[in-house]
């Protein structure tokens, strides 16, 4: 793979200006900043833009606008062998066929590896940063923030195979640290009984989801909730306190019968990026990522690469503006999709939240649906909405069990779009699809016939 990352590069080597194409979410961000800095580093002239997806449109454009070479990050593997006039590079982590194996193509996948869970999009890039030069390796905290920002840590806890690599190459290059501590999202920046509300992989029985509650659970161990006037966060407990949070968390799961696997998700390895100041919203691989994804979700996209850049004046302001809105839309979101009722059939469960929820955060939600309570974790969760060109965006998620049973959503996804003249793809544990309105039923119906013939074979 390292030496695929090599033949990539000197595709960048050899061209003088390259146009960059990368996905919306944090993901893509970290991997076209980091595409980015590397070209500027070696004085190339370049451009980029960000997607929603690839589609035919963006294509067609792209071969009339005729770049010396485009790179695709966080996305691409699809057109490997398609649109040979389009002279391109793809560092990208989506499921691809084998046919995908060219040369200026970069994905684990081809090598073996898991793009779930073992190297994201950004990280991709970052191999094929480093193969470039050695100094880019300073690159390697955006390539993290972009793999925790696609949950790539969920599995185990950690990150693992080819991203351990590029967080050792953090470490070593001092822009990363690692901590194990709670992983749940906010320990820099939310007030404390918020962490606890909001907490979701494992949820806190009786706690989650409920502000009153947390504010008790906290009271009850004696922990102080406001320092002067303020409102204390994880980061500002001390380590016995700490300590007295999780084991109430650990204990009250195993009270409950969660079993010792789920309990354990309350601990894991946390990515921080020490050249960030402590309390902010950049110090945390998790929120840095959702701060990320506040602002090219919302067609902002220059203020999230800017960040990445380096930017702490104006560009940081207006993505902490965006934050806020995002954190909103977030909660109204849930609420929303809670209120739809789900519907239940023998392969999968779905909501429809129509013009309810964005397009562009229909993903997020269903994440955080599939994570509450109420929500049967037995099979994969479908959420539908409208687009914004009279299109339906499709999000659907699962759980590692079922993953571990054969299910596969990125080809399910991909087929049954097809199918419909929609296009599809993703991950096995999460995937996503375009499709035209008014075909959901027909879309479930080939869904759950992929899955059906998944889960047996
Ligand atoms: O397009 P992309 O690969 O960047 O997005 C990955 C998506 O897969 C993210 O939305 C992330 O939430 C989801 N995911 C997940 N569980 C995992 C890995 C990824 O829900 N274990
Ligand atoms: O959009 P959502 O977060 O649900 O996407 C889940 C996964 O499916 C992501 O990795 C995304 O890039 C992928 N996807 C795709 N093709 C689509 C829609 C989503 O590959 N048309
Ligand atoms: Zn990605």
């Amino acid at each position: 793979m390292l030496q695929r990352a090599s033949e990539v590069a000197s595709y960048l080597l050899d061209s003088k200006d390259v146009h960059i194409v990368t996905h919306i979410d944090a993901d893509g961000i970290t991997a076209g900043a980091i595409a980015s800095e590397t070209l500027r580093r070696l004085k190339k002239r370049y451009s980029i833009e960000c997607v929603k997806q690839l589609d035919e449109v963006t294509l067609q454009r792209l071969i009339r606008e005729d770049h010396e070479l485009v790179w695709f990050t966080d996305l691409g593997s699809g057109i490997t062998t398609q649109y040979p006039e389009l002279r391109k590079i793809i560092t990208d982590h989506h499921e691809c066929p084998l046919e995908s194996d060219v040369p200026f193509h970069l994905n684990p996948h081809l090598f073996g590896r898991d793009g779930s869970f073992e190297l994201s999009g950004a990280g991709a890039t970052y191999l094929v940063s480093r193969a470039v030069s050695e100094k880019n390796r300073d690159l390697s905290s955006l390539a993290i923030v972009g793999a925790i920002g696609d949950l790539q840590d969920r599995r185990f806890c950690e990150l693992r195979g080819l991203n351990a690599e590029i967080v050792k190459d953090g470490v070593e290059a001092g822009v990363l640290q690692t901590v194990r501590d709670i992983r749940y999202f906010g320990k820099e920046t939310r007030p404390l009984t918020k962490l606890l509300q909001y907490a979701s992989d494992p949820l806190i029985p009786g706690v989650s989801g409920r502000e009153d509650a947390s504010v008790a659970f906290l009271q009850e161990l004696q922990i102080e909730l406001k320092q002067k006037d303020s409102w204390r966060s994880w980061v500002d407990l001390r380590k016995e306190e700490k300590r007295r949070v999780i084991s109430a968390i650990v204990q009250m799961l195993l009270s409950k019968g969660f079993g010792y696997q789920v309990a354990s998700r309350v601990l894991g390895e946390t990515y921080l990026l020490c050249r960030e100041e402590e309390g902010t919203e950049l110090h945390d691989a998790k929120e840095f990522a959702t701060l990320l994804n506040s602002t090219a979700r919302y067609g902002q996209y220059e203020v999230g690469l800017q960040v990445c850049l380096g930017d702490r004046g104006k560009w940081l302001k207006e993505a902490l503006n965006l934050l806020s809105g995002h954190r909103h839309n977030l909660v109204e979101g849930l609420q929303f999709a809670r209120e739809e009722k789900i519907q239940k059939r023998t392969y999968v469960q779905y909501f429809h939240a129509g013009d309810g929820i964005r397009d562009t955060i229909i993903g997020i939600v269903t994440n955080m649906m599939l994570n509450t309570e109420e929500v049967d974790k037995g099979l994969p969760l479908i959420g539908f909405a409208h687009t914004e060109n009279g299109e339906v965006k499709v999000s659907a998620r699962a759980t590692q069990h079922l993953v571990d049973r054969g299910l596969d959503l990125a080809t399910a996804l991909t087929r049954a779009a097809q199918e419909i003249h929609g296009v599809g793809g993703g991950h096995n544990i999460a995937a996503g699809a375009t499709i035209p309105k008014g075909k959901e039923e027909e879309f479930l119906q080939c869904v759950e016939r992929e899955i059906k013939l998944q889960l047996v074979s």
